[in-house]
């Protein structure tokens, strides 16, 4: 775990070295859990966004898309449940004057059973050798079982309180952190306040107070723009159930743990699609659009170990299926994109508090209902690091060097080509940026002449760029280039008129949406 800490570490101050991602407003020492992307960080970024985009409103002939406003009617946030429930519940210790999510020092107990199990379980293991049984000792040695009974049993009143009756008991959870002698990690005391309520939604004014200004809330997600504009989509496109809205923006919360760099961020954005549905038919969509969406993920050739569905089996109110699709970061698996069912429960509650009757006429039925809707929801920014975690590499190099490598899928690259003039003489530059004028409209090259070629082929491997072109003497004879591989590092010499044809198929978003159909 250590070591994937600091391979974590290494893949943050990548970002930041190599143009992917900074702190936001760095030369003030950043703000809290908001970042912002770099030249390499935006195009790959709109890479992914692309992908996801054309998945689902080029792919499916039912899902069309909107851009709906960030500021939405406030009463948007009460009929969403928003403003009564969208709250953590935070505790405070006196003494470093720090304030914690208490439900996530619980989880970060239950973990450190688990850490100890493990250690127990590792420490038997060097200690048994090839006489290992590790099924057998898992089930008998006393002090894992001691360890066990203690993990199972906080994990159930943590369960218990976090789905009591009328909410999260507030009090349970402090009794708990006191019971488990839970300290503060700064100042090392159990001195601490009783958990209360926060609501994670920004909020600000608009319109001047002499007007009678107003208190309106930064969306914590996008999802609710497109419940509020279900009508005008499904009127004016004269959309027939099922049918999908998706859309991509901006989504802000006030995260009070903000942890592991751009995992969680106070301000960040979001992929949402609503599919609307005839009610009874949300399980078969449900199941359907789970297997659509991890044939999305895997897509991208991470490997299917990298994957797993994390099933709620605790539902909010108003659904009746819920799960994450989980990626393997080096913090342990974590949730990507989540799926849910979630009834009627938006539409019935903007019908309830706008006044307007917001359903749907079936045709084939001749009656109206509300429509039952499956929710896709995956953040980019978590899809944006678990890319960036995957593809990071330190490799060990046959000659006895190491080259710090991105394998990014060629598609979602910031840069696709890199052209070099082996040198700055003899027509090689004018030559290179023929080949870049040529091909820019195509994909997106860049021009590198400084350096040594090996550096430039490095500094190309660290923002992930598939292909390297290189231009020399051979060139301005008869017009062939070598073409170097960024992840074979092979290099063969190919004509100028002939790069396009080897390029472009492999670095279009086009060739990853062919493999979903
Ligand atoms: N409309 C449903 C919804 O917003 P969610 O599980 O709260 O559901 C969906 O969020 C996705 O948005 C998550 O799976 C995650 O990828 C992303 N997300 C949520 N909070 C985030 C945060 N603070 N920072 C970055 N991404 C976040």
């Amino acid at each position: 775990m250590a070591q994937q800490e600091e391979v974590f570490k290494k893949i943050v101050s990548h970002c930041k070295e190599y143009g992917f991602v900074f702190p936001s407003s760095d030369i003030y020492d950043g703000l809290g859990a908001v970042y912002d992307y770099g030249q390499n960080g935006v195009e790959l970024k709109n890479n992914i966004k692309q992908y996801w985009w054309q998945s689902m409103v080029l792919l499916h002939e039912n899902i069309v898309g909107i851009d709906a406003a960030i500021f939405m009617h406030p009463t948007t946030w009460k009929a969403s449940g928003h403003v009564d429930a969208f709250n953590d519940p935070l505790i405070d210790n006196r003494d470093s004057k720090k304030r914690y999510r208490a439900d996530v020092l619980i989880e970060d107990q239950i973990a450190k059973y688990d850490d100890k199990i493990e250690k127990e379980v590792e420490k038997a293991a060097k200690r048994f050798k090839d006489q290992f049984n590790e099924e057998q000792y898992r089930a008998t040695s006393p002090k894992v079982l001691e360890l066990v009974e203690k993990r199972d049993a906080l994990h159930k009143r943590f369960q218990e309180v976090m789905n009591a009756e009328g909410g999260i008991d507030l009090e349970g959870m402090k009794q708990i952190i006191l019971d488990e002698e839970i300290v503060c990690p700064i100042s090392g005391t159990r001195n601490w306040t009783d958990v209360r309520q926060f609501n994670l939604m920004f909020k600000t004014e608009m319109g001047a107070a002499a007007e009678g200004a107003s208190t309106i809330y930064l969306r914590p997600e996008t999802a609710q723009g497109i419940f509020v504009n279900y009508l005008n989509v499904q009127k004016t496109g004269r959309m027939k159930l099922p049918f999908g809205i998706a859309q991509i923006g901006k989504a802000f919360r006030n995260e009070i743990v903000a942890r592991q760099f751009i995992f969680r961020m106070r301000e960040f954005e979001q992929m949402e699609m609503q599919f609307f549905i005839k009610p009874g038919t949300e399980l078969d969509w449900f199941a359907k659009w789970k297997e659509t969406r991890m044939r999305w993920h895997q897509n991208l050739g991470f490997g299917a170990e990298n994957y797993r569905f994390h099933d709620h089996d605790k539902l909010a109110h108003y659904a009746n299926a819920a799960t994450d699709i989980e990626f393997h970061m080096p913090f342990g698996f974590k949730e990507v994109e989540g799926i849910h069912s979630r009834t009627n429960f938006d539409l019935g509650q903007h019908a309830k508090y706008s006044g307007k009757k917001i359903e749907y006429f079936d045709p084939e039925t001749n009656e109206s209902y509300t429509p039952y809707v499956i929710e896709t929801s995956i953040g980019v920014d978590r899809m944006f690091l678990s890319i960036m975690c995957h593809s990071y590499e330190e490799q060990q190099l046959p000659d006895g060097q190491t080259r710090t490598v991105l394998h990014l899928p060629a598609a979602l690259a910031p840069v696709k080509l890199a052209v070099f003039p082996l040198t700055k003489k003899d027509g090689m530059p004018e030559k290179a940026q023929e080949i870049i004028n040529d091909l820019r409209f195509h994909f997106n090259c860049k021009y590198e002449e400084k350096d040594q070629i090996g550096k430039r082929y490095r500094r190309m491997d660290a923002i992930g760029c598939p292909y390297c072109v290189t231009v020399d003497q051979q060139t301005l004879v008869d017009n062939t280039v070598t073409l170097r591989d960024r992840d074979t590092m092979e290099q063969r010499r190919v004509a100028i008129s002939e790069l396009r044809g080897i390029i472009e198929d492999k670095v279009s978003i086009t060739s990853l949406l062919k493999n979903l159909l």
